[in-house]
């Protein structure tokens, strides 16, 4: 492959919409952020110049980071934010990797405005496994507001109320007609009759799923995560923050204007959402894992916290002397104050642990526990508590929603992994009835669980270093739906995390 250079500087726009002027963080005073485009196999750099008054960092969301994690980009995971003034170049090699990805920051909520696609071409030569669309169009769904990010996350964490609702859902950034003063702030897609486009939809979402559609035109899935999928058609699709699906669609309808739309998931609809999930088969059979040695459960949750002097302040208010948190098998993680890989790397004690708890519900919880039984104990413990596997591990992981104050699904991300969604289903999960596809499963790097269900991965870790892995809807990662995997070195030379970069800033 080929090195891609390209020059992100974090930098203020002046925007004018929904009857309000304001300034918003970008990449190079664009919104949505500039496209980086790559062909698979190539190196990519880029340099980040924060010229904005807010620390920045960037998450490559999707992007394996085979033996690159310092350049993954989770603040407090692998690196310090890039404080104003300061750089940091990022380069990571996107070894086996096709298709439509994004870019995030992945600081405070600053993601709601610094975010971009990341379109990376089949390498020369090397057609589309469909018909050849006559264009292409990128399409990102987004959230914009009103308010400084940075000082929305603050509020919203200091109340302990549940998360805002945005002024706007957008489309490339673009509010379009429903809202004030946005009728002709309209994103437009201009086709020609017969002709087949292909759409790079991304859920650069924050704090909401989203279903998108367009109007008497049927939705082909062609792609989900980055990742060539069998066919699958249907009226439309749902993106939770963190997906990409590329979809064609035929212009064969009669002359004239169809909205493309997106509305919010509801609860009804997960029928619809399990529907695409059982409809996404891989097109090309990965590596599924056959024999598994290391079956770890994870429940999530959105507990009540109890609140004892450690507490940090933030979950800490609210009735009843607590609030309600989210968790991972009952902890509510918390980010620490150096980077979980600095202290890892260095051996610097007393910034995290590694004794991320076992699931509070048991194997025969699974096997006789009504559909949607929540644990016994729903109060949460709080920590920077890792979970640490072995390289090599041949990774089963149950992803189980205990949720009974929730009602949209949680759409989970594996940073530096793809991984196999080999089941999927509604109720508690029980290892008698759940049957897996180990033939043909998606392979992809968010995962929807629904609520009230449960979802099964399946990955080999294979790349050391130390990865995040949380709900993307932001609200619930600040609450603590989060746990880091540390991934042990191997033996060889390209088992190990190699050296941090010179240019890595401090905190
Ligand atoms: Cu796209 Cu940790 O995020």
């Amino acid at each position: 492959g080929s090195t891609r250079f390209y020059d992100f500087k974090v930098q203020m726009l002046e925007v004018n919409k929904l009857c309000n002027t304001r300034n918003i963080v970008t990449i190079n005073q664009k919104y949505p952020g500039p496209v980086v485009y790559a062909q698979e196999d190539d190196r990519v750099i880029v340099k980040l110049t924060n010229e904005s008054p807010y620390n920045a960092t960037i998450h490559w969301h999707g992007v394996r980071q085979m033996l690159s994690c310092w350049s993954d980009g989770p603040s407090y995971i692998t690196q310090c934010p890039v404080q104003p003034g300061q750089t940091f170049t990022y380069e990571f090699t996107l070894t086996s990797q096709k298709g439509t990805l994004f870019w995030h920051a992945h600081f405070s909520w600053l993601r709601a405005t610094v975010y971009g696609a990341l379109i990376i071409y089949p390498k020369t030569g090397v057609p589309y496994p469909f018909k050849q669309p006559y264009e292409e169009h990128i399409v990102i769904l987004g959230e914009y507001w009103l308010q400084d990010l940075v000082q929305l996350e603050k509020t919203v964490m200091a109340s302990g109320t549940s998360g805002p609702v945005a002024d706007a859902y957008t489309i490339n950034g673009h509010p379009g007609p429903k809202y004030n003063c946005s009728a002709n702030d309209v994103y437009k897609i201009d086709v020609l009759p017969g002709k087949t486009y292909m759409l790079r939809l991304i859920g650069a979402l924050l704090n909401m799923e989203s279903f998108f559609s367009i109007a008497n035109h049927k939705l082909t899935i062609v792609e989900a995560d980055g990742e060539y999928t069998k066919p699958f058609t249907t009226d439309r699709v749902m993106l939770g923050p963190g997906h990409t699906l590329n979809v064609l669609v035929m212009a064969d309808q009669k002359i004239g204007r169809y909205s493309m739309a997106m509305g919010p998931y509801m609860f009804d609809d997960n029928l619809a959402v399990k529907t695409i999930m059982d409809g996404l088969r891989s097109l090309e059979v990965g590596n599924v894992p056959k024999e598994i040695d290391t079956n770890l459960f994870f429940t999530i949750g959105i507990n009540v916290n109890k609140c004892g002097s450690k507490t940090p302040k933030q979950n800490c208010q609210g009735v009843h002397g607590g609030v309600m948190a989210a968790s991972m098998n009952n902890n509510s993680f918390i980010k620490p104050d150096i980077p979980i890989l600095q202290a890892y790397y260095d051996h610097i004690k007393g910034h995290y642990t590694e004794d991320f708890p076992g699931s509070p519900l048991k194997f025969y919880d699974f096997v006789n526990g009504a559909p949607n039984s929540p644990p016994n104990n729903t109060g949460s413990t709080y920590g920077t508590r890792t979970k640490v596997l072995e390289y090599g591990s041949r990774v089963q992981l149950i992803l189980q929603d205990t949720g009974t104050l929730s009602t949209e699904n949680h759409p989970i991300h594996l940073h530096g992994y793809s991984f196999y969604v080999i089941g999927y289903g509604s109720g508690n999960y029980n290892p008698q009835t759940a049957s897996f596809n180990l033939v043909d499963p998606p392979y992809m790097n968010t995962i929807g669980v629904p609520v009230g269900g449960w979802a099964a991965i399946r990955f080999v870790a294979d790349n050391p270093g130390v990865w995040a892995m949380h709900c993307h809807l932001e609200i619930h990662f600040d609450w603590g739906l989060s746990v880091a995997l540390i991934v042990k070195n191997g033996k060889g030379p390209m088992e190990t995390l190699p050296h941090p970069p010179p240019d890595m800033p401090h905190c």
